[in-house]
């Protein structure tokens, strides 16, 4: 079983256009796709699109949290959600005919400490069933920094592998929790660090700089460019295959969910990294956010090359 953590949920809203948005103008939507989102369920949906077991908790609340959690039985996913106060919040992705796309997200509302620590009850119970635990995303506001740390610990503790991928403080205070594996993207790396990571071997560089800190596996996410892992048993660059990608938004997070099931089925580092940049390529083939189709995945396993780096 693998238990998916997000704190920060949202409905999301996949605005399909039939022309390129333009600022200050009045534009029709082609096609609306509603999802429950919020990185852990794009997360957790990977996870159930590949045939692992998953439940999902965080925070829902209000009509949108109600709503959210029809989305999630219509994915066939079950959850475990805290219900909170606050009204859970909406994320707008305009998607161009091009694939462009431009977020619009809603901050949230803030949690109350008594939710914290409800959730941090809810995954203690949730992670005596559960080999994997992924903590994806922002925290709300209301949220200590340490919010991560906190589940991450535990969870470990508890005999769970932890996967975390966020930014900022949140990912900072997470390593002290010493995750089987972060995904930041190079933005976020270069956050993480404090400093510009710009060329290939910088990315390297600062990847081995990360691992080295106690994490198993440190994978930066390079877009259309691939990713690099760093790992125990050496570092690895993955190329991605040569796609017109529609919706590339959620495919970091496709990639967290398809590393939990990789760490599950027991596939080695370079099998591990082939297998998630495959599925986050067949989500960026998929126009609604964080979702994409197995035979999709299948075909591009082939088309990704993994080299050992160093
Ligand atoms: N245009 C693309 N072509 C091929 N593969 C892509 C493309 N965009 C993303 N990918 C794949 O998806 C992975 C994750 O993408 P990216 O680095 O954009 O993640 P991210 O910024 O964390 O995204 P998000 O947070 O929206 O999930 C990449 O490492 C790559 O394997
Ligand atoms: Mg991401």
């Amino acid at each position: 079983m693998i238990c998916t953590v997000t704190l920060n949920a949202s409905i999301d809203k996949a605005y399909q256009l039939s022309e390129p948005l333009r600022r200050g103008a009045v534009q029709r939507v082609a096609r609306v796709i509603n999802r429950a989102g919020g990185k852990g369920l794009n997360c957790a949906r990977a996870v159930r699109t590949l045939g692992e077991d998953v439940i999902a908790t965080g925070f829902v609340g209000g009509h949108n949290g109600r709503m959210l959690t029809e989305l999630l039985a219509e994915d066939g996913i079950p959850e475990a959600f805290v219900r909170v106060a606050g009204e859970t919040r909406c994320c707008v992705n305009a998607l161009d005919p091009d694939g462009c796309s431009t977020e619009l997200l809603e901050p949230g509302e803030p949690v109350a400490l008594a939710d914290v620590h409800a959730l941090r009850e809810a995954v203690g119970r949730l992670v005596r069933g559960a080999s994997v635990v992924t903590l994806n995303g922002s925290l709300p506001e209301g949220a200590p920094t340490g919010t991560y740390r906190d589940l991450g610990t535990d969870a470990r503790a508890a005999g769970a592998r932890v996967l975390l991928d966020s930014s900022g403080a949140a990912l900072l205070a997470g390593l002290e929790a010493r995750p089987a594996l972060v995904k930041p993207n190079a933005e976020e790396l270069a956050q993480a660090l404090g400093r510009e990571v710009a060329t290939m071997a910088e990315v390297v560089e600062a990847a081995r700089e990360l691992q080295a800190r106690g994490v198993a596996d440190v994978v930066v996410s390079l877009g259309s460019e691939g990713a690099v892992m760093a790992s125990e048993e050496g570092t690895f660059r993955g190329i991605a295959p040569q796609i017109e990608a529609v919706n590339p938004v959620g495919s970091g997070d496709t990639m967290v969910g398809a590393f939990a099931v990789a760490l599950v089925r027991g596939l080695s580092a370079p099998e591990r990294l082939a297998f998630a940049m495959a599925c986050a390529g067949a989500n960026c083939l998929s126009p609604a956010t964080g979702s994409f189709d197995l035979a999709v995945a299948h075909r591009l396993m082939d088309q990704v090359t993994v080299e050992l780096v160093a």
